[in-house]
């Protein structure tokens, strides 16, 4: 059984974890899943097999592998499954640089799973199983814009949004494609720790959130661009609170000629995840201007993705 799902952005950022195990969050996030990063994963039931089988990319990776056979063996454990696979998954994302390769992953992983061993899960039941893998993967199982709630085990779950904003854009410009160097999980755990300026992330983030939906609605993307700014922003700077950062000199350099741009009257903003990449945050009618000026980076355009489907 294949399926494909697609990479999702947060323009609303999950930051910490409540629940370790469960991996519940402190707060609801809002994400735009993209149509041009996917990752495809193949899970073939082999009843010959003593152990589960990974190849991620072509290869035996056996550290990645690790996440990969704990998901595996939930969903067993969950479901009374005795069965081993193969799993082939290959990311058309560079694996680990703060383009969400783990919510793509992960998302495709749980459906592509979950149907080789028969069962036959509603988006929700995927999006919670896929939740215990990876956070963000919750929100990959649908396509669009999606939130992802607070809740507790049952209903911390994601669900899409409907708002059909065919003109909006996110345009990723390569920084680095080489692998982070703290991973999400662990920087998430310095940043609770500091609790003053975790409770206050918690408490603007709410805020975020609720004036991200209004502007989503309106189809403003100068509204939706400043908050989207403002929640990245308050998040690095919460990671920079301990001693991690993502933002490299390259990626402030960019947001620099992004500011510059914008004050020359093009409608575009920022976000950044656990790497030094940036995604642009703008509209169709932006994208040549966009190109014209960010001709020294590798960019891909990228617009409205899909729910994760068997293919
Ligand atoms: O789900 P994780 O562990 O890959 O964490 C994702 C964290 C951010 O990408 C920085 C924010 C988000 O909501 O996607």
């Amino acid at each position: 059984m294949k399926a494909r799902a697609y990479v999702n952005f947060a323009l609303i950022k999950y930051w910490g974890k409540k629940d370790e195990k469960l991996r519940l969050p402190y707060q609801a996030s809002l994400s735009f899943t993209v149509d041009k990063l996917y990752t495809d994963t193949e899970v073939i039931v082999n009843n010959n097999l003593k152990e589960d089988v990974v190849y991620i990319n072509g290869v035996k990776d056996d550290k990645a592998s690790i996440r990969v056979i704990k998901h595996l063996n939930l969903i067993r454990e969950k479901y009374n499954i005795n069965k081993f696979v193969e799993v082939k998954s290959i990311n058309n994302v560079p694996t680990a640089a703060g383009l969400a390769s783990s919510a793509s992953s992960f998302a495709a992983l749980t459906l592509a799973a979950t149907k080789a061993f028969n069962l036959s899960l509603s988006q929700k039941e995927l999006s919670r199983l896929s939740r215990y893998a990876s956070g963000s993967s919750s929100r990959s199982i649908y396509g669009n814009f999606a939130i992802w709630d607070v809740g507790n085990d049952e209903t911390s779950i994601a669900y899409p949004l409907d708002i059909n904003w065919t003109e909006f854009r996110i345009v990723v410009l390569m920084i680095d494609k080489s692998k982070k160097k703290a991973s999400s999980t662990d920087a998430m755990k310095e940043s609770v720790k500091n609790k003053e300026l975790y409770d206050n992330w918690v408490s603007e983030s709410k805020k975020d959130l609720n004036q991200m939906i209004e502007a989503l609605k309106l189809k403003d993307i100068d509204k939706v661009g400043l908050i989207a700014e403002k929640n990245a922003n308050h998040m690095h700077d919460l990671i920079e609170s301990t001693n991690i950062t993502y933002r490299t000199d390259e990626s402030l350099k960019a947001i620099d000629k992004i500011k510059k741009l914008r004050n020359s009257g093009v409608k575009l903003y920022y976000t950044m995840d656990a790497g030094p990449n940036i995604k642009i945050i703008t509209v169709d009618s932006e994208i040549d201007k966009i190109k014209k000026h960010f001709k020294e980076y590798e960019l891909l355009v990228c617009k409205s993705g899909p729910d994760a489907k068997i293919i």
